[in-house]
């Protein structure tokens, strides 16, 4: 509020509910920026900041008790919730939004609202816009800015507190513990849904009741497919598999990949390929420092997996070529990370001033490399087919270095060869 200044009103609603089919709807999941503001967990909720309003600043809209619907749909914190749980200073129901904001906005200059998020909503808020419009000509003041709220709040979101770093390495740490069990349980013949199911059995049993993404368990060729998540197949014996899954603990995500072989012990081939993205990941990660630049674990990444992927012979060429013509980008595609935090893929801007951003305490990103090789691929020998891996794991910039959230998950050959010998 300090930021938007008593000149203005913010209005942040949460996410709407979405029917998935007939009378069922999709799991509710309250907007990031909303439930980061706010910690409601309900639907049907707008907040509204007023800096400076002498009747509280904090008002929260939000669903009524209602014992019939509570008896139907579950509890409601009602507006008493609102003010006792959720600390708003002041609750009104959702249903008498349209009598009540306009007159809150009246006197404001300008309106933080993010458009184009909800249509729906879009239009009601311009219509609150304009019946105040509709009455300057008796001297009331109407708002003629309307401003993103993301410049203020996403770079909040950004830099984690100690007790949102604290829920991170929480959901960090259960999602470690989904890979050790998928791990333990892979065998070939097993379909790839049934080690997804043991993901969200470990996710579940420690309170984090969703993924924060779905899961992909990719056997073999579907490792090489980025966003692979059908999870259909039947794991074969000479498999890789690719699992990329992350629990949502409290609101915060965690995203981490392992790759390990099926039989539980790695081929040459493999074993070449997943050493060198091995290498390529813990070098990047040694870049995350306060005062380098987001871009500089990518680069880093990427040298290290150029310069492999030629002592392999899987890329011919000088090194600086490969890496200045992107050739690299036939086998690894991707950014090597992203800002992690209440969304997998969170805010927070990549660029200042058009130059890359320089990390600081607090920041959390993923350091993601990898190198998918699919069958078929032209010039490629053979004995690389279908050979896709990623190694993935969340990185929290501390003062001195980093903190790698997920270290709990096994990452070298030795530790998972060891883990899946122990289980056979
Ligand atoms: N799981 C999505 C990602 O790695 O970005
Ligand atoms: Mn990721
Ligand atoms: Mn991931």
């Amino acid at each position: 509020m300090d930021m938007i200044g008593s000149d203005s009103i913010a209005i942040i609603p949460t996410s709407s509910v979405y029917i998935r089919n007939r009378d069922v709807e999709f799991p509710f999941r309250p907007d990031s920026d909303f439930f980061y503001l706010t910690a409601y967990p309900e639907p049907e909720a707008v907040a509204v900041l007023i800096p400076d309003r002498a009747d509280g600043e904090y008002i929260l809209f939000c669903r009524d008790s209602d014992e019939e619907m509570e008896t139907w749909h579950g509890r409601r914190a009602g507006l008493n919730g609102a003010l006792e749980i959720y600390g708003a200073d002041d609750a009104f129901p959702i249903e008498d939004m349209d009598d009540i904001v306009p007159g809150l906005i009246e006197g404001h200059d300008r309106i933080f609202y993010n458009m184009g998020h909800d249509q729906n909503f879009d239009h009601r808020v311009l219509g609150w816009v304009n019946q105040i419009r509709d009455k300057v000509r008796t001297g009331v003041v109407a708002p003629d800015e309307f401003i993103s709220l993301n410049h203020f709040l996403h770079d909040m979101r950004l830099y984690k507190s100690r007790h949102e770093i604290k829920l991170m390495r929480q959901a960090a740490k259960i999602s470690a513990g989904a890979h050790k069990r998928v791990m333990t349980y892979c065998k070939p013949g097993l379909h790839e849904y049934q080690l997804e199911a043991e993901l969200v059995h470990e996710f579940m049993m420690h309170g984090a009741y969703a993924a924060a993404y779905p899961s992909i368990v990719g056997s073999g060729a579907n490792g090489c497919i980025l966003h692979y998540t059908e999870n259909r197949d039947q794991i074969d014996e000479d498999d890789l598999l690719l699992i990329d899954a992350g629990s949502e603990y409290h609101g915060y995500a965690s995203d981490i990949t392992r790759t390990f072989p099926a039989n539980g012990k790695f081929s040459t081939a493999q074993r070449q390929a997943y050493e060198l993205v091995l290498k390529a990941q813990l070098a990047a990660i040694e870049q995350v420092q306060p005062g380098n630049h987001w871009n500089d674990p990518h680069d880093t990444a990427v040298r290290v997996l150029t310069e492999g992927m030629v002592e392999l012979g899987i890329l011919k060429g000088d090194i600086d070529e490969l890496i200045k013509d992107q050739v690299y980008t036939k086998y690894f595609m991707h950014r090597t990370g992203h800002w992690i935090g209440m969304d997998v893929h969170d805010v927070g801007d990549y660029k200042v001033d058009n130059e890359w951003r320089m990390l600081e305490p607090g920041m959390v990103l993923t350091i993601e490399p990898g190198l998918y090789m699919p069958a078929g691929t032209k010039g490629l020998p053979k004995k690389w087919w279908n050979i896709g891996i990623r190694i993935e794991d969340d990185v929290l910039v501390t003062k001195n270095g980093y903190d790698v959230l997920s270290k709990d998950a096994p990452k070298t050959i030795d530790e998972i060869e060891a883990l899946m010998k122990h289980a056979a």
